[in-house]
């Protein structure tokens, strides 16, 4: 499963690739509105430093969504072109998914990506990781290849889930990529391993500033 961030801000999309550790970032409205600066001009900075980057159209009509894909996609060959799954969606990355169905719909229409929003699920009290573990299982069994991306998540166990329901991809907002590292066996293991290191530095000899004026005393 790849990880993706659920940000537009250009600083945490860059630790991330500092960190070597996402393949793409899942943009929409809401989350370049956060980060404060003009759609293509983000869009296009995003794409200098990182592949698979999903742009949403605000188009609700059919031909209007298509000239604003193409619009899009002419931004940088990285642009995945993102579609709201209302009947007027026609493909690419199919945005705000709840349920196999229109899952089944987005593949019906050749999404190369559908994307079931899991923690808005969880929200109104549904179970947003059945959904996208529904989605994969019935993909498996019909032998669909758009792949399933899970969105809207907001906690590190919702990343395992989605690996462990057999998601292609998960997008997350910086601060649960962050937690990923997080272990606190890992932390204590760390301090005792510097310890102990420090513990035989201090243990050794130490060596003369000028070894060849002590030999001659
Ligand atoms: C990603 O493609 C989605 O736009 C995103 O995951 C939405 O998440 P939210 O429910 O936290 O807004």
């Amino acid at each position: 499963m790849k990880l993706f961030l659920d940000t537009a801000i250009y600083e945490e999309i860059q630790q991330g690739v500092t960190w070597g550790v996402i393949d793409g970032v899942t943009t929409n409205p809401t989350l370049i509105a956060k980060a404060g600066h003009d759609h293509e001009d983000q869009v296009k900075r995003i794409c200098q430093i990182i592949g698979n980057v999903s742009a949403e159209v605000v188009s609700e009509k059919t031909d209007d969504m298509i000239v604003e894909g193409r619009r899009l996609a002419a931004w940088h060959k990285n642009v995945i072109v993102k579609v709201p799954l209302t009947p007027e969606g026609t493909r690419v990355n199919v945005t705000l998914c709840f349920s196999v169905n229109q899952a089944l719909l987005a593949a019906a229409i050749g999404a190369y990506i559908v994307s079931p929003f899991a923690g808005r699920l969880d929200d109104i009290n549904e179970d947003g990781m059945r959904v996208v573990a529904d989605i994969v299982a019935a993909y498996r069994q019909q032998e669909i290849k758009t792949k399933v991306l899970a969105a809207s998540i907001r906690n590190p166990m919702h990343v395992t889930q989605a690996a462990l329901a057999g998601a292609d991809i998960a997008t997350m907002p910086f601060g649960v990529l962050k937690m990923l590292f997080a272990h606190p066996l890992t932390e204590a293991g760390q301090k005792k391993f510097l310890e102990d290191y420090r513990k035989t530095q201090e243990a050794k000899p130490v060596p003369s500033a000028r070894p060849e004026a002590a030999a001659k005393r």
